[in-house]
């Protein structure tokens, strides 16, 4: 199985790390449209816009699968990424819904979504997440995420006070879907906010889940070829991949 993982930049080598960890894929091709990142403060004729071009570029690989790693994308331009490419395209939102539909037994649970401006303005989540029965939802930009990961501060100062700028009004969720590929790289961070007793959704591992549950894929690979590749300064994504998974 070959499968290409789409994000807007490097964000999305926390799904692949997820992906590696359950030996899902016998060859991962990673794009990352670092040249235009960040999409999550873009519109979404020109999120569209990327998306297709991202497909167009996986063509060159003959893929079995493309996951779209990035929140943003997933919840604007699937339906038209699907429409272009030859295989199969899942996305992280749907994933999560999933995910945090499995996680919670009780359908008046609080559930906090983050993520950037745009995948928070299109409300994929809320809309999917209410078709599961789930109505007690709040939910956060919460942008300012991705620099300070970027900055590689994962604890500390900073964080802490964007925290309390972003979260001190909120209600006291049961869980958390962690809408964008950053996000699980300050889970720890967000998880000692709330309580440790919150259920936090990672990207990542819902769509290892979706994967494993909905599509029945069984198989491990006990080694999984890695292809990177970026719109701008490729060396510097192999050289977050190198440190982020460990290879
Ligand atoms: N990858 C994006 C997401 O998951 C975050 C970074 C961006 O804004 O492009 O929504």
């Amino acid at each position: 199985m070959k499968v290409g993982v789409f994000d807007s930049g490097i964000g999305g080598l926390t799904v692949v790390k997820s992906l590696l960890e359950n030996k899902l894929f016998e060859e991962i091709v990673y794009f990352g449209d670092t040249a235009r990142v960040p999409y999550g403060i873009k519109d979404k004729t020109t999120i569209i816009r990327y998306a297709i071009e991202a497909v167009e570029f996986f063509k060159n690989f003959e893929l079995d699968l493309i996951i779209v790693a990035c929140n943003t994308v997933s919840a604007h331009a699937l339906d038209e990424m699907r429409e272009v490419s030859s295989c199969p395209v899942i996305g992280v939102v749907e994933a999560g819904i999933l995910a945090t539909s499995n996680a919670l037994k009780d359908k008046n649970s609080n559930i906090l979504i983050l993520g950037t401006k745009a995948t928070i303005n299109s409300k994929a989540y809320e809309i999917g997440l209410k078709e599961k029965g789930f109505n007690n939802l709040q939910a956060k930009a919460t942008g300012l995420f991705v620099p300070i990961v970027e900055e590689e501060i994962y604890s500390g100062e900073i964080l802490e006070a964007t925290f309390r700028h972003y979260f001190d009004a909120l209600k006291k969720p049961d869980a958390i879907i962690l809408g964008c590929t950053h996000f699980p790289l300050i889970s720890d961070a967000i998880g000692n906010y709330f309580g440790k007793d919150t259920i936090l959704i990672h990207s990542g591992d819902a769509i290892v889940e979706q994967l494993e549950l909905d599509f029945k894929f069984t198989a491990k690979y006990e080694t999984t070829k890695l292809e990177f590749f970026a719109s701008e300064n490729p060396e510097a994504l192999k050289n977050v991949a190198k440190k982020w998974l460990n290879i």
